[in-house]
Formats: structure tokens, sequence, C-alpha cells
């Protein structure tokens, strides 16, 4: 445990604390959003909410939400599920690790805990994918346990309680706000304090357009007290994502079906299914390797490269798209695309690949960019 002093804050006396919990909880019990996975304690259902809420924002994740658990009511169901369902199940949400790590946590529950979710915070960290703000969730959500759920939102209304000088984004200092909320959880209704936060953390006092002056807690606030709300969080810059450029290929076959290929396991969006595509920078890079230029790019340009690793001939179309644009984390990708119709059909190998009709593409799970891949295809 630190010592919060050491970080240059003054922890309030304890009636100062039950103040505090007595104004957050009163508004929250005034305001708090009616939301689907605050009808229940089942803690299948919080999981499920807070790996999606961790994705995305409330209003997106809710039809998300109900499907996922019409789909796999629970925890043994998950823990069988089919691999593309569970893709599906995701698509659009992004960060597919995550729900594979569900997956596997859904068969821990199965195999370690005679398949009924873990009570304890222990147990419940011991889960795959499970990290400490989805731990203290479920644990505080679910079971009443007083265990803080710090992301984001509360670090902010954290920092501007208690004027924190130290940056949120570093992973270092989270621990500084695990043991200020330690100190201000309300032990009595533990799950509701940490909603109370969320709620006012996505709201009033979201990150971009706050509101002080409606805040319950703006005279607990230093900050807002100081004059000081401007300057807090402290966070730094994230790295901007970096600039990838992509060359997508919609092919067909004489009856006009399309050509999609699974992605490798292992790789960025593993599993999915996509259009061909490569990196032009790994076409420059061959051209780099040999000197006289235009035999090379004769040699390798993106088509031909694109022949030759599949093993097809194509009569390519001039038609130009409209470029596509996807940013995920850490890449930036813009995607250009080209068109083309097979004139020989061979067999496709060291591929897992798919001949498909516009209709059957549904059938298919597709990441956020091949999907704006498809819409651009059809506008244009
Ligand atoms: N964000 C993350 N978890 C949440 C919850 N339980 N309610 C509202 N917003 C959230």
């Amino acid at each position: 445990m630190i010592d919060l002093k050491d970080y240059g804050i003054d922890m309030w006396p304890e009636d100062k604390i039950a103040d505090f919990r007595r104004t957050l909880l009163n508004w929250y019990d005034q305001e708090k959003r009616d939301l689907p996975w605050r009808r229940n304690k089942n803690p299948y259902h919080i999981w499920v909410s807070e790996i999606m809420l961790q994705q995305t924002q409330v209003q997106t994740v809710i039809p998300y939400y109900h499907r996922f658990l019409d789909w796999f009511p629970t925890v043994a169901e998950l823990a069988v599920a089919d691999e593309e369902r569970l893709l599906k199940a995701w698509e659009g949400l992004g960060y597919y690790s995550r729900v594979r790590n569900m997956q596997k946590a859904a068969q821990q529950v199965m195999t370690e805990f005679d398949g009924v979710f873990p009570s304890s915070h222990e147990n419940i960290s011991k889960l795959k994918g499970i990290g400490p703000y989805t731990a203290g969730a479920i644990a505080s959500i679910a079971f009443d346990l007083p265990e803080p759920a710090v992301d984001g939102n509360v670090m902010r209304v954290m920092a501007r309680l208690f004027e924190v000088n130290y940056d949120i984004g570093d992973p270092k200092n989270r621990k500084i706000f695990q043991a200020l909320m330690d100190k201000l959880i309300d032990p009595d209704r533990p799950g509701d304090f940490n909603q109370a936060l969320m709620d006012l953390g996505t709201d009033i006092e979201s990150a971009k357009n706050p509101r002080p002056d409606e805040s319950p807690i703006r005279f607990f606030c230093a900050a807002y007290l100081h004059g000081t709300y401007d300057k807090y969080p402290i966070k730094k810059p994230k790295k901007k994502p970096r600039p990838i450029e992509i060359q997508a290929f919609i092919i067909q076959d004489q009856d006009g079906r399309f050509l999609i290929e699974k992605n490798d396991q292992g790789r960025l969006l593993g599993g999915f299914w996509s259009f061909p595509i490569l990196e032009t920078t790994f076409i420059s890079q061959q051209l780099d390797l040999f000197s006289d230029q235009e035999t090379v790019l004769k040699r390798f340009s993106k088509t031909t490269t694109f022949e030759e690793s599949y093993g097809l001939a194509i009569d390519w179309s001039s038609q130009s798209f409209p470029l596509v644009k996807h940013t995920f984390s850490h890449q930036k990708w813009t995607i250009f695309l080209t068109k083309g119709k097979v004139t020989t059909i061979s067999p496709i190998h060291n591929r897992t690949v798919a001949w498909v009709s516009r209709n059957d593409m549904a059938n298919y799970p597709m990441a956020r960019p091949q999907k704006k891949i498809l819409e651009t295809f059809f506008n244009t």
C-alpha cells in the first residue's frame, strides 16, 4: 500500500469522506441511467457489459449486449461457442482478442471453478483477460465487495478532486488512484459507488466537454474550488498511430462471386475474413532490392505481385475508387481499391479462401476496414 502523502495528496477526514459518499450516492439514486446490465446482479452479464464498455460507449454497447446474451446465454454456452459466431457477435466492436479471452475465461470457469462464476476478487482476477479494472467492477457490482474499479473516467474525476499532479496515462501511476479509491469507496454500496463515478465521468465530468458547475461533487473538488479545473487531469498526449498504405484487391469470378481470404491466427485481425490485401510499403521494399527500376516496376507492380502470390490470372479494371481510411489504436490505414476479374480459375494453395456472393458475405465475420471497403465498392 502506498502513502498518499508521498504524492502530495492529503486525504480527507472520516466525516468528510462519509459526506462525500452520501452526496455522490444521493445523486446516483436520482440520476442513474437505466441500463440493461443494471437490472440484475448476474456476474456473467456484468462481465459481458464491462468488457464491451471498454471498447465503446453505452449507446453502442446496448444492442451488442442483448445479442451476445441471446446467442450465448450462459458461461457454459460461451465456453463452447463456435469461433466464427463469437467473432460475428463482436463484429464492429474491435479488439477481438477481448472476446477470444472471454471464451478462454469461460472455459476456465467451467474447468477450474465447476461452472460457477468465482465470487472472490482474487479468483475473479485469475480469469483470462480480466485486469484490475474489470475485476473491481465485477466484484463490486455483482458481489458487493468493496473493490475500486479504476478506469480513465475514475482517474480523471479523482485527479480533479485532489489535484493529483501525476499523469493518468502512465500505468505506474494507477496505484495512486487505486489508493484514493480504497479510502473513498462506500463499503455498504461499492457497486453503486463505482457506477456513480462511471456515470459522472462519462457525462458531467467528461474529458472533452465537462460541465463542472453541474457536478454533484463540485464542493469537494479541489480543482473546482481553486480554479484549476482546466489543468486536471494531467495527461501526456498519446503516440500517433503509424500511417500504412494498403492495397486491397476486389476480385470476382465469372459468376460475380468475390474472392475473400481468412487471416492467419495471431496476426492483426486473425480469424477474420477479408479481401486480399497487400501493404504497399512491402511492395516498395521489394522494389528497392533492384537497381533497374523499369523492369522491376513491371515485375513487382502491385497487381503482378498479387497475381503471383495467389496464382491467378486477372483482367484488371481501370476503375478508380475513393480512398478508404481506417484507424486502429496503433496503425492508420489508407486503403486503395483495385478491381479485377479472374480469367482462369485455378486452385489457390497455402491460403484459406472462399468465393462468395454478395448475399453470402454476411456469413463471414469481417472487421471494420473490410466493411468500409465493401461499402465504398458498392457505392462507387
Ligand atoms: N462504463 C463502464 N462500466 C459501466 C457501467 N457499469 N455503467 C455505465 N458505464 C460504464
